[in-house]
Parts: structure tokens; C-alpha cells; sequence
């Protein structure tokens, strides 16, 4: 089992590129299915989610190779509609592959999905729209069985704006019937992104980024070749760690507009933040202050992916900060193990309350999620002495060697079995 074994005290210098965002990419492989022409999806990274999606695909009958950073998709001899229960329990993104399969095959079959371990995770809003498209879905135990002989487009209301539940609808409307609309749908740039890739392999979606998207039934869509958008959490993630080592990072292929509710709040408290069109310049501070509040909610908000990377600056910066989640039920699995290290953190429902401290102390810690873990990375970067980060599995499904991007800005940071 792989750890991060990392040296503290050292800071971050130098310039980074940002590859393609997992959240995206995943999606974009759903959608791959709906045609049975090539499709190519470049700059993907070689992260274990996208992997297990890679796997999914292949069991379904789709040829799939890799060609350097570019995936090469061939779905014509898929036959399958069945998505492996050892693979779709591996992955949160297995469940709207659900719309992508029944848009191609008119029906489907999905096993209740996995995925970070951060709250119950429920797939009622993808199953309700569903049914609103009039597919007839039985769930017998972790089960989900689909049949879209009869679907047709329909207004859809989200109780939430969930970006799975507005991704399965958005892949299983694209080839059906009539229009679909969806009302509180989520306006991630991811959405946008899976609507541009769509619209280019012939549907016809609009209005992604707002709260309503409609898809016109189309009776076929064509290959395509596609280049994702650059990952905002990764991004984000280099952002914190500038700003927690006092170091000066120069981040190239990334989306400004994407990340204006993290560097709003930190610009000019913990650190200065310059932005180009595709670039951002980070200049930490000697000494961070704390950001009041920090309050993770759908975008344009601030993105609950990034949360507990703020919550472990918040650990060193001057002042306390008040971190509240309201995404997901329990996203704090990383405030006990920052303990460990000597943060100084109060945690009553979805309310975190962080003192900042002048150190943190290195020792053995366990990620218990991808963003938990990588907080915990981010953490040992500053603390005094040797910090070892167990289960860096977690990592390693949103991170692409994360350890060698971190040691190319000058962190002591080795991967250790
Ligand atoms: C996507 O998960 C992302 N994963 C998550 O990123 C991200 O945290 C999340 O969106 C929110 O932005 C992928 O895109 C693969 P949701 P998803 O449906 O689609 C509740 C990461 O670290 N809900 O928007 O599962 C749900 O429990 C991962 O990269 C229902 O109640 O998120 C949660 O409280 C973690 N019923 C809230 O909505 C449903 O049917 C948001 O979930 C679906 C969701």
C-alpha cells in the first residue's frame, strides 16, 4: 500500500501545468458510448477513476486504448448493457452511465455506485428524472434496471441541483423523443463541458451553466475529437499549497473564471493571486491570515472539492476560521488526523471551527478520501519534520502522481510502499 512520505518546511517555487479535470473527463467517457463511431478525448489524465471508467467501457463491449495522453474510444461492437458490479462499485461516475447505455441500447443496468466516502450518497434524483423520462427503473437491491423502450423528453425539476443526477439526464435525453428540460439543473463548468462535447457529436443541448438545460431528441450522434477543460480542483489544490508554503507557483492551462470562489477569498489575505486568461501566478504570504468563512455550496460556490484543502490552510493561518460543508454529510474525516499534526479544530455537525496555530508537526496520518488525503499532503508540505500519508489510493484516483508534481515546485515528497 503506497505512501507519501514527505519532508516539511520547504517552499513551493517554480511553474505547473494543470491536465484535464477528472470530474470532466469521466463524464465525457459516459457520452462516448452514445455513438458508434471513434471518439477521442485528449489530454486525459492517468488517474485510477478514469481507469476504472476505462474498465467499464471495455466491459461493455467498446474497444479502448490509450495513445499517449489521448483515449481512443470505438463503441461500434458494444452489445452490452450491463455495467460489471465490481467495476460500477469502484466509482461515484458509474451511475450516469445509466443514461449514456439507455440512450444507445434503450436499456441499462447499474449497481448502486461507490465513490469517496463523504455522506450517503443517495441516487434517488438520478432514478426520479429517469422515470420522469418515462424509462421504467426497478431496483432490486444494489441493483438498478432500466428499460427506455417508451422514454420520452419531459420537464424535469432537481430538488437539488446535482451534477450526476443533471449529467444521467442530460446522456439519456440526447437520443430520445421530444424535448427535455431541466429545471435546477447544476451549472459546474463540467456541465458545460459534457454539453460542448454533446453538441459537437450532433445533439442538441443548450443552456448548460444555467439552472435550465433542454436537449432536442436527436435520432443519432457522431464520433467526435475532444480536449476537456483543465481541472479547477486540481488547480485549486496547487493554489492552497502556494499559499501554505509561502512559495510563488505559476500555474499554466488553467480556468480563472472556474476558481473565483477560492481566490476571492484568498487573495490578499493568505496570499496574491494574478490572473490571465489561462493563467494564475500565486505569491504566498509570511504570514497568512484566516478567512472568516468559508461555505461550500453548488457553483458559482464555493466548490465542497476544495474544502478540505482551505481547512488545512486555515490550520496555519492567523486568526480562526469558521469551514462550514453543506455538500456532503461527513466531509471531515480529514480534521482528526490534521489534529494528529497539532491543528486546533472544533467539529459540531457541518460546522468546523479552525484556530490556526504557528506549526504543525509532522507524523504518521491516513487519508480516508481524495480531497482528505490531499489536504493531508498539503498539510505535511508545512509541517516541522517527516510527515508519512497512508492510503494514497484515495489520492492517486484524482491526482496524477501528485508526489512528482509537488517534488518539480521543490517539495521533499516521495512515494513510499
Ligand atoms: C460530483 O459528485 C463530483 N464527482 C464530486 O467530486 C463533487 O464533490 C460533487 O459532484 C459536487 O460538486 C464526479 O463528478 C464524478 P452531486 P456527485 O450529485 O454527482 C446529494 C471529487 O472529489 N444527492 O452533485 O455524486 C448528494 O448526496 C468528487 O472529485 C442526492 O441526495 O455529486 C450530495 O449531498 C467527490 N441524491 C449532493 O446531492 C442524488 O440522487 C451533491 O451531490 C444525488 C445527489
Amino acid at each position: 500500500m503506497d505512501k507519501f512520505y514527505i519532508k516539511g518546511g520547504l517552499k513551493l517555487d517554480g511553474e505547473a501545468e494543470v491536465y484535464s479535470a477528472k470530474n470532466a473527463v469521466l463524464a465525457l467517457l459516459a457520452a462516448s458510448i452514445l455513438t458508434d463511431e471513434q471518439v477521442v478525448i485528449h489530454k486525459c489524465p492517468k488517474i485510477n477513476d478514469v481507469y476504472s471508467m476505462t474498465k467499464i467501457l471495455q466491459s461493455l463491449g467498446c474497444v479502448v486504448e490509450w495513445q499517449n495522453d489521448s483515449i481512443v474510444i470505438n463503441s461500434s461492437q458494444a452489445d452490452k448493457h450491463e455495467i460489471p458490479q465490481k467495476y460500477g462499485q469502484e466509482i461515484r461516475s458509474s451511475i450516469f452511465m445509466l443514461g449514456s447505455i439507455l440512450a444507445r441500447f434503450k436499456k441499462a443496468k447499474a449497481v448502486f455506485p461507490g465513490g469517496c466516502d463523504i455522506g450517503l450518497r443517495p441516487i434517488d434524483l438520478h432514478i426520479k428524472g429517469l422515470k420522469e423520462l418515462n424509462v421504467e427503473v426497478k431496483e432490486q437491491g444494489a441493483n438498478v434496471f432500466c428499460n427506455g423502450e417508451n422514454a420520452r423528453g419531459k420537464k424535469i425539476h432537481l430538488d437539488f441541483p446535482s451534477v450526476g443526477a443533471t449529467e444521467n439526464i442530460m446522456l439519456a435525453s440526447t437520443t430520445i423523443k421530444g424535448k427535455t428540460t431541466i429545471c435546477n439543473a447544476a451549472k459546474e463548468p463540467e456541465i458545460v463541458c459534457l454539453q460542448d462535447m454533446l453538441n459537437k457529436m450532433g445533439a442538441k443541448v443548450s443552456g448548460a451553466g444555467t439552472s435550465i438545460i433542454e436537449i432536442e431528441g436527436v435520432k443519432k450522434l457522431h464520433g467526435v475529437e475532444f480536449v476537456p477543460i483543465s481541472d479547477r480542483i486540481v488547480a485549486g489544490t496547487y493554489i492552497i499549497a502556494a499559499a501554505m508554503t509561502k512559495g510563488r507557483v505559476y500555474l499554466k492551462n488553467c480556468r480563472p473564471n472556474d476558481l473565483c470562489a477560492l481566490t476571492s477569498k484568498l487573495n490578499g489575505v493568505a496570499c496574491d493571486i494574478l490572473s490571465s486568461n489561462d493563467s494564475i501566478l500565486v505569491k504566498g504570504y509570511e504570514k497568512p491570515q484566516s478567512i472568516m468563512t468559508i461555505e461550500t455550496s453548488p457553483y458559482p460556490g464555493f466548490p465542497t472539492d476544495l474544502q478540505a484543502q482551505a481547512l488545512a490552510l486555515q490550520t496555519v493561518s492567523q486568526g480562526t476560521s469558521v469551514v462550514v460543508e453543506n455538500i456532503f454529510e461527513t466531509r471531515f474525516k480529514h480534521v482528526g488526523e490534521l489534529a494528529k499534526m497539532g491543528a486546533q479544530i472544533v467539529v459540531k455537525d457541518r460546522y468546523a471551527i479552525v484556530r490556526g496555530v504557528p506549526a504543525l508537526y509532522g507524523c504518521d496520518v491516513y487519508s480516508h478520501d481524495l480531497r482528505g488525503g490531499a489536504a493531508l499532503v498539503l498539510a505535511g508540505l508545512v509541517a516541522q519534520g517527516y510527515t508519512t500519508v497512508h492510503n494514497v489510493r484515495h489520492i492517486d484516483r484524482g491526482y496524477f502522481k501528485l508526489e512528482e508534481a509537488l517534488a518539480s515546485l521543490g517539495a521533499n515528497v516521495k512515494r513510499i510502499q
